[in-house]
């Protein structure tokens, strides 16, 4: 859980903090809004799922983030510095500090399909000047973490189960131990026995204490690693509340909707049982 803010004592900074976001995509006759006035915040520690169906503009608040697309408006701050202006060559800085990684739906973006696992963990280090043999510690404490065997670090992705390069791309997200890990769509791509997995090293990443923004289209999956939900709607954040609030009273119709028909390990139910299965999902 995040720390609660003690009163008296200043509120802790967000990791994450987006203001009034507005991104466009195209040119000219072409650009067209993608997010509008989007606000949110991920407090050090916390969880936050963000979810939309497809199209929403999901992927598009994570690359804003990530430095990989220009605001036309808005801020974004990263562990209290505004980012959103930052040129190409701040960015690098900031990335070479590692304090914000992300792991992609499909594992091989996120990593780099020539470099043997071993070597897409060690460059991040490397290039943030740590010495190749507390590297090498790292490594081997990382991918502990994860449940990766260590023989696997000689090999490349393409030589990896589905499951495994999804570990190895959290994993290589983990070593410069981040304030805040964006997970778009981690488990998507994965077969149940996989996603469980995945889902599982979630929380327990939660409970050390690394943010992490959780994107998915499927509120199953993040409502039960999540302390709160926020909710996008075509652009635009529609809702956003405790992860027990949004799905047991959901306010907007989208969210409604959303609640009403999320897929369960039954098939698929009414309304009722749907929510009663989410419910089930939800951290005690
Ligand atoms: N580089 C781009 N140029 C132009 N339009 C883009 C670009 N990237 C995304 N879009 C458009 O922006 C909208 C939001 O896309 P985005 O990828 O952010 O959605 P998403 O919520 O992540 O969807 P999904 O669940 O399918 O991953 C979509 O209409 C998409 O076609
Ligand atoms: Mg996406």
């Amino acid at each position: 859980m995040p720390p609660a803010d003690v009163p008296g004592r200043a509120p802790a900074v967000p990791v994450l903090a987006v203001t009034g976001l507005d991104v466009h995509h195209g040119r000219r006759r072409r650009r067209r809004p993608v997010l509008h006035g989007v606000s949110l915040t991920v407090a050090p520690g916390e969880t936050l799922g963000l979810i939309g169906e497809t199209g929403s503009g999901k992927t598009t608040l994570a690359r804003a983030v990530l430095g990989l697309v220009r605001p036309s408006a808005g801020s974004i701050t990263l562990a209290g510095e505004e980012v959103s202006t930052h040129g190409a060559r701040q960015w690098r800085a900031l990335r070479r500090r590692g304090i914000v990684q992300y792991v992609f739906q499909d594992p091989l973006r996120s990593l780099d399909p020539d470099l043997t696992v071993e070597r897409s963990l060690a460059e991040p280090l490397l290039v943030g000047g740590v010495p190749r043999a507390e590297a090498a510690t790292r490594i081997r404490a990382v991918l502990a973490r994860v449940r990766l065997e260590e023989d696997l670090l000689g090999r490349v992705p393409g030589e990896l189960s589905g499951g495994q390069r999804q570990r190895a791309a959290v994993a290589r997200a983990l070593v410069t131990e981040p304030r805040l890990v964006i997970l778009d769509e981690p488990v998507s791509a994965l077969d149940s026995a996989h996603r469980v997995q995945i889902l599982r090293i979630l929380k327990e990443l939660r409970a050390a204490g690394v943010a992490l923004l959780f994107i998915s289209h499927d509120l199953g999956s993040v409502a039960g690693s999540a302390d709160r939900i926020a909710v996008l709607h075509r652009g635009e954040l529609v809702e956003s509340g405790t992860a027990r609030d949004v799905i047991t009273r959901p306010r907007h119709p989208y969210t409604r909707l959303l609640v009403g028909s999320a897929p369960t390990l039954r098939g698929a139910p009414a309304d009722r049982a749907a929510r009663d299965a989410l419910r089930a999902l939800l951290p005690a």
